[in-house]
């Protein structure tokens, strides 16, 4: 089973941003602990603080993984383009958010992501991801 999980902007700051809302752990120590956890799965990492490279790797996986694992920062709010991109392609998005995007500003409480994701997950941390991830080994 092949699934790649895809941060958008700011997210390679986490262990050094907002620690009271994003921990204290780096994406990278946390993504090798699961790739650990989860040997079963081909699990590969995306960052890119640019839009235009988050919709190129969409479209690049999103016709040939398993499972795409989404959490498009702030982009979730504000992006018609990513909306569309996880909109066309036939692999299945789970969008993900480390924070309850619902109990902080109302500008969180949109995303263009949640129409065409197969699941939402949010708000429990890191933690999040490895729902998610557990979520495409249930469906298999
Ligand atoms: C986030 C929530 C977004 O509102 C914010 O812009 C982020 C991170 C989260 O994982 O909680 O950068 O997607």
């Amino acid at each position: 089973m092949k699934i790649v999980i895809i941060n958008g902007p700011n997210l390679n700051l986490l262990g050094k941003r907002e620690n009271d809302i994003y921990g204290d752990e780096s994406f990278q120590d946390f993504f090798e602990r699961l790739q650990e956890k989860f040997k079963m799965v081909t699990l590969s990492y995306y960052q890119s603080n640019i839009e235009g490279e988050l919709i190129d790797k969409l479209q690049e996986v999103g016709y040939s993984y398993d499972g795409i694992i989404l959490n498009a920062a702030a982009y979730t709010h504000t992006s018609v383009g990513i909306g569309d991109t996880v909109k066309a392609i036939k692999t299945p998005v789970v969008e993900v958010h480390i924070s309850n995007t619902f109990s902080r500003e109302e500008f969180r409480h949109t995303s263009f992501i949640s129409p065409n994701a197969k699941g939402i997950i949010l708000g429990f941390g890191l933690q999040s991801y490895e729902l998610a991830l557990q979520s495409f080994l249930a469906a298999k």
